[in-house]
């Protein structure tokens, strides 16, 4: 791995419960882009920022593991990523802090996330409040030039980059660097069974590591429409795994037979997902894959994120000769 390469940086939040939505929508692009040889990847669980939703020891370490285990599963290589947990690394708590004594109340009541909250008249935690800050920490930490997220993360970046320009005046010296936003393409939401957008708060996800019998009863449940040419909620899925040149003969040939046009689904689905849930399988009887990865891991992004910590605790004046 050389030096020399732009630095990506990516946090996933252990949400459990991984749904194809969640694959073809956001995780395989990361692993993808981390494939290309054109960066420096660091990749991580997301585990501070999760303590926000998910506040139950048992849940928050099942929900860790199943994260790695999944991303080692879909492709991520640990060789060629670092891959850490961000509680493993105190940097960024302490970074965020640094950064919420030069943040403004009102800057962070700006926020998208927090006026979505706001407007649900949700009781807002200071966590959730000062969500961006923590983001910056885990960006800036790193010197990331690239940051790849889901159009809704747009904004973070940009409270990431305010966060870096005004440390970098106030202390008048260029510690940070500018991270860009990488807008992982826009894949077209997935559909869940019912043809809302699958989600995992709906109960309509095809879980990424079904098992077949499961899968044979999640696509026999999804619901079609007979009002057009085809029943677009089967075809919406099935264009993620088959092409649309050979779909449509498929589609005109059994038109109308929306049994067997599920069971060809089910059948491509299959044949796609098998090797993941496979590999899954054997990573999760795997004991101590997980907690040796992440051990590396932790290793590495403390050594880095160190060196840069001892910049800004030099700049802000906590360590030196007076
Ligand atoms: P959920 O909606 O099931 O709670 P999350 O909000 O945890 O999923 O999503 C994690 C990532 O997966 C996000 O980057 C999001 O954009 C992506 N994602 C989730 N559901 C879908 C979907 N139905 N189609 C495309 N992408 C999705
Ligand atoms: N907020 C991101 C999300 O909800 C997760 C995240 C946390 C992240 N820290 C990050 C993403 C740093 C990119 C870089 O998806």
């Amino acid at each position: 791995m050389s030096a020399a390469k732009p630095v990506l940086v990516s946090g996933v939040k252990p949400t459990g419960d991984l749904h194809i939505g969640n694959y073809f929508g956001a995780m395989r692009q990361l692993v993808e882009l981390s494939k290309t040889g054109r960066y420096r990847p660091l990749i991580f669980v997301a585990d501070y920022h999760a303590l926000n939703f998910v506040q139950d020891a048992q849940e928050m370490r099942r929900r860790t593991k199943e994260l790695v285990v999944a991303y080692l599963a879909i492709g991520l290589d640990p060789k060629e990523v670092v891959l850490f947990k961000q509680s493993d690394v105190p940097t960024h708590t302490e970074l965020c802090w640094i950064f919420d004594t030069l943040t403004t109340m009102p800057y962070l009541e700006r926020a998208h996330a927090f006026k979505d909250a706001e407007a649900k008249n949700k009781e807002i935690s200071v966590g959730t409040f000062n969500y961006p800050m923590l983001m910056a920490a885990d960006i800036l930490l790193y010197d990331a030039a690239v940051v790849p997220v889901g159009q809704d993360q747009k904004q973070h970046i940009e409270y990431a980059r305010d966060t870096a320009e005004k440390f970098n005046r106030i202390y008048k010296e260029e510690v940070f660097a500018l991270p860009e936003p990488y807008i992982m393409p826009d894949v077209a939401v997935v559909p869940g069974t019912d043809g809302r957008k699958m989600s995992k708060s709906y109960g309509n996800v095809i879980p990424l590591f079904a098992s077949y019998d499961e899968l044979v009863k999640r696509v026999m449940s999804i619901v079609t429409d007979s009002s057009g040419a085809r029943p677009e909620n089967v075809y919406a899925l099935h264009k993620l795994v088959r092409s649309e040149n050979e779909l449509e003969k498929l589609y005109r040939e059994h038109q109308g037979n929306y049994k067997a046009l599920k069971e060809l689904l089910i059948e491509d689905l299959e044949r796609f997902l098998a090797p993941l849930r496979a590999r899954y399988e054997e990573l999760q009887d795997d004991p101590g894959i997980v907690e040796e990865i992440l051990m590396e891991g932790k290793r590495e992004a403390r050594a880095l994120s160190e060196a840069k910590m001892g910049t800004v605790r030099r700049v802000i004046g906590v360590t030196g000769a007076p």
